[in-house]
């Protein structure tokens, strides 16, 4: 049942996910807030018949859809390339649950880059009226891709009422939809204005024009960081149980949370003040630091939204082991290596001796020499733990987590691992498999450091 599982040196599969997302997200979110930016924009500029403004507004659409369709196609692809590899139970059962969801995605994708290249290439051809059309369009489809695509990440995170009631719209328009549409949304006017500052700080020569930027992109700017504040506490106010729970039990979650808060509020006073009300100080310095600051608190969130998601990928369906949560039972009472295509197929090929026609035969596990044991407590460590840690050095490494434990300390912990820490789910196996994990884990437990007992 289980699926082959992909090893990441040092970074965990999930991280290396985490990685291609957020880089994916910092500019799939301008690609939105870019949209609406110059949909409005170019209607105030045909409407004051600001020629400049319109020239400057071509070239920035130029910047624009460089980088979103080329960069942000090729990272998007990664990212199902990497949801694939690291969680392809997580990623079947989402491909499965929202099948028709993913197809209006792509529908709305399509319509995206259409209007997007009619918008570009044909600047100043048709009438402005068509013209100010297609950018409508573009800005729309991009934002329902968005609303789409937010339904999905937020049912990750609280499926709500779909667990009782399977519905494809129910689990669309989960408790976490509105929240994170009002949080992406708002990112993404805010992330626009920061991606405009920077184009325009070093594109932009022409000082009266550079002023009217400065000042017509921070009003979005500011509505954007309202939203996010809005969403934000909405996000809070509709955590699942085990999510609120993860975030106070964590306390890099708890200050990474505060921070982002504190950058939003930080942001909007400096847009204020900045842009809004002295148009003048926009800068290269100022532009790149406003950037570095927005693409931070962007990937903190991301981080945080992905990390109180523990012990599930998707909550209360598919656990961080790879597993579903209705599998528990079956998996408990058959035994973790024998419920596993691969890992039994692991076990019939290198030890025949333990196999009884097609089962394996549990005592007879015991039985097994001793670096045998350790070699199978390292497979079921790759199955039942590698989505979240790495070995002795790296992301989350267990040999550091256990540093001193003993082999009874990890013996008594091994089958209560997802009370000892409720970001773990709980352990699966037999008797016999707890025996060889611990023996496997106490061989890579590092010593106390000082040797203090
Ligand atoms: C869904 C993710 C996930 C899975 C799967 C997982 N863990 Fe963990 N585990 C965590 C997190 C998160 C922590 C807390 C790490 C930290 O504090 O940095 C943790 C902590 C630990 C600790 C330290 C406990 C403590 O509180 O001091 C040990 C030991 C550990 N895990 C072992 C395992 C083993 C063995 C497995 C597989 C049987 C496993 N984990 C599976 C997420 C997971």
């Amino acid at each position: 049942m289980h699926y082959p599982w992909w090893y990441v040196p040092l970074l965990t599969s999930p991280m290396l996910i985490a990685i291609i997302a957020v880089l994916h997200v910092v500019v799939a979110h301008y690609a939105v807030g870019g949209g609406l930016f110059l949909a409005v924009e170019v209607r105030h500029a045909y409407r004051t018949h600001n020629r400049p403004y319109l020239a400057y507004l071509k070239q920035h659409a130029w910047f624009f859809i460089l980088l979103t369709v080329v960069y942000g196609a090729i990272t998007g692809v990664g990212i199902w390339w990497t949801i694939g590899l690291a969680s392809p139970l997580a990623t079947r059962t989402l491909i499965h649950i929202f099948v028709f969801g993913w197809a209006m995605e792509y529908v709305t994708f399509i319509v995206e880059i259409v209007a997007a290249f009619i918008f570009y290439y044909y600047w100043g051809r048709p009438d402005p009226k068509t013209h100010q059309t297609m950018g409508w369009i573009y800005a729309a489809s991009a934002w329902l891709s968005l609303v789409l695509i937010t339904g999905i990440t937020g049912f990750m995170l609280n499926p709500g009422a779909w667990l009782q009631n399977r519905n494809f719209w129910v689990g669309l328009l989960n408790p976490q939809f509105v929240p994170q549409v009002l949080v992406r949304t708002g990112g993404a006017i805010l992330l626009a204005s920061l991606y405009v500052y920077l184009h325009a700080a070093f594109k932009l020569k022409d000082p009266t024009l550079r002023d009217l930027i400065a000042k017509r992109a921070a009003r979005p700017a500011l509505l954007g960081s309202i939203l996010i504040l809005i969403g934000g506490l909405g996000w809070y106010a509709f955590l699942p149980e085990s999510a609120r729970a993860a975030l106070m039990a964590s306390s890099v979650l708890t200050v990474l949370t505060a921070l982002i808060f504190a950058t939003t509020a930080i942001v909007f006073v400096m847009l204020y003040l900045g842009p809004y009300r002295n148009p003048g100080w926009l800068s290269p310095g100022f532009a790149i630091l406003f950037f570095i600051l927005g693409v931070g608190a962007f990937s903190t969130g991301e981080f945080i939204r992905e990390a109180v998601r523990k012990p599930y990928i998707v909550y209360n369906v598919v656990m961080g082991n790879q597993l579903l949560t209705e599998q528990i039972p079956e998996v408990r009472k058959n035994g973790y290596l024998e419920s596993g295509t691969w890992t039994k197929a692991f076990v019939a090929s290198q030890y025949p001796q333990v196999m009884d026609g097609t089962k394996i035969v549990r005592e007879k596990l015991r039985q097994l020499p001793e670096p045998d044991q350790v070699r199978l407590g390292h497979l079921i460590f790759q199955y039942h733990c590698n989505n979240c840690h790495s070995t002795t050095a790296g992301y989350s490494a267990v040999g550091h987590l256990m540093r001193g434990w003993t082999p009874d300390i990890i013996r008594s912990a091994v089958p209560y691992l997802g009370d000892v820490n409720i970001f773990m789910p709980p352990w699966l196996g037999t008797p016999e498999e707890t025996e060889m994990l611990v023996k496997y884990l106490a061989s890579i437990a590092l010593p106390r450091p000082g040797g203090m007992r």
